[in-house]
């Protein structure tokens, strides 16, 4: 652990540097973030800084910046304070208060014992998500853009349902505590006593005079997200892709996570993928199949592959092209190419060609079958 007086040090200096530095900036988030947001990145920011795990120098620095912004942003007065009158009011409201130490508070987020602990935080659902991109984006790696319909912390109210902070009052049927007691005669002169969910304030504790006007008390609203999938070349079928944190939001839980499991569209006929493997398949004519050919087809990313043959081609034979399948996750190789030809005969034949090949096929022996 750091001693103390080289933490006031740090601490002094980063408070003397950061008078200039937005807080807002520090967290990585918008003057408008919800509380939600500024716990999210400060949980992720914190992580990353923390000295025990980032040895990078300035790290501690910058850890110390976090937990001061974290220590304004996450505290509604100090908050509002510092949106009016920046660093300087907040200073002047505090006048020489102590800062909390950057550890303990770390420490006290993530439940007492900082990375070794397990975080106390309830966490919302995770939506696990189908997500299907053509084989093209797959084979050469591609940025897609989509959207997410997802209920989000009101941004008037910050999630906490009322018009204004003032509106928040302490519940007169439970007296805040959120229960209610109750004693029940079972028996002449036998009581029993049992404790209910108080149904004035739903066991909150708290009741909300006048309703937040932009969420009408209900704390979320319906928002449309937008991200981007970042499809990487040879990304494996399945290959779950998290968006940590950009599940569903409420006031009772830390956001779960968006999970999208990436596969390539099934598409008629063309190409076909397994693994790193890609099998495609090719019709000739008889004529081909005989004698030879060449053909050119496209690949997914355009690139032009010439398929030539001198000899026989049997039906349903497969041409094995090394380095033309799918590109290996991550790596600069690419898997095979399996060509698998289909011969394909002619419908009906002419007199004059059905002659010709007759004569070409049987040129040793006389043709007793001729029209
Ligand atoms: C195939 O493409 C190559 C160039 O990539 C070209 O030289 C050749 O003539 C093409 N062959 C056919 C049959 O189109
Ligand atoms: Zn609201
Ligand atoms: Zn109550």
């Amino acid at each position: 652990m750091t001693p103390p007086f080289l933490l006031a040090c740090i601490l002094f200096l980063c408070i003397a540097l950061s008078s200039a530095a937005d807080l807002y900036k520090v967290l990585g988030v918008h003057n408008s973030a919800s509380e939600a947001d500024i716990k999210k990145a400060y949980k992720k920011l914190s992580k990353k800084f923390h000295p025990d795990r980032n040895k990078e120098e300035g790290a501690e620095g910058k850890f110390v910046e976090i937990a001061h912004a974290y220590e304004v942003l996450s505290d509604s007065t100090k908050r509002q304070i510092y949106d009016r009158h920046g660093e300087e009011g907040l200073k002047a409201h505090e006048g020489g208060q102590r800062h909390a130490n950057p550890f303990d508070m770390f420490a006290n987020f993530f439940g007492g014992g900082g990375f070794q602990q397990q975080e106390q935080v309830r966490k919302g659902p995770t939506s696990v998500t189908e997500f299907e991109v053509s084989l093209a984006d797959m084979y050469t790696g591609a940025s897609i853009d989509f959207m997410i319909k997802k209920r989000i912390l009101c941004d008037h109210c910050r999630g906490s349902g009322a018009a204004s902070d003032s509106d928040i009052h302490k519940c007169s049927g439970c007296d805040g505590s959120g229960v209610k007691v109750t004693r029940q005669q079972i028996w002449p002169g036998m009581f029993a006593q049992s404790q209910t969910t108080c149904n004035e304030c739903g066991g909150r504790g708290k009741v909300i005079v006048r309703k937040c006007p932009h969420c009408g008390g209900q704390k979320i609203v319906d928002h449309t997200a937008h991200y981007t999938l970042e499809v990487l070349a040879g990304m494996p079928e399945g290959h779950e892709v998290v968006f940590e944190g950009e599940g569903d939001e409420s006031p009772d839980w830390e956001a779960g996570d968006v999970v999208l499991r990436v596969r390539s569209k099934r598409e008629k006929g063309g190409w076909r993928r397994k693994e790193s493997s890609l099998y495609w398949k090719e019709n000739i004519g008889v004529d081909e199949a005989l004698l030879g050919f060449e053909h050119n087809i496209t690949h997914l990313d355009g690139h032009i592959v010439t398929l030539k043959r001198d000899v026989v081609t049997q039906p349903g034979f497969v041409q094995t092209m090394k380095g033309e399948g799918m590109p290996h996750f991550h790596e600069s190789t690419h898997g095979d190419l399996y060509i698998e030809y289909n011969v394909v005969l002619p419908t009906e034949l002419s007199s004059p060609m059905r002659k010709k090949l007759a004569e070409a096929f049987h040129s040793s022996r006389h043709e007793k079958d001729e029209l």
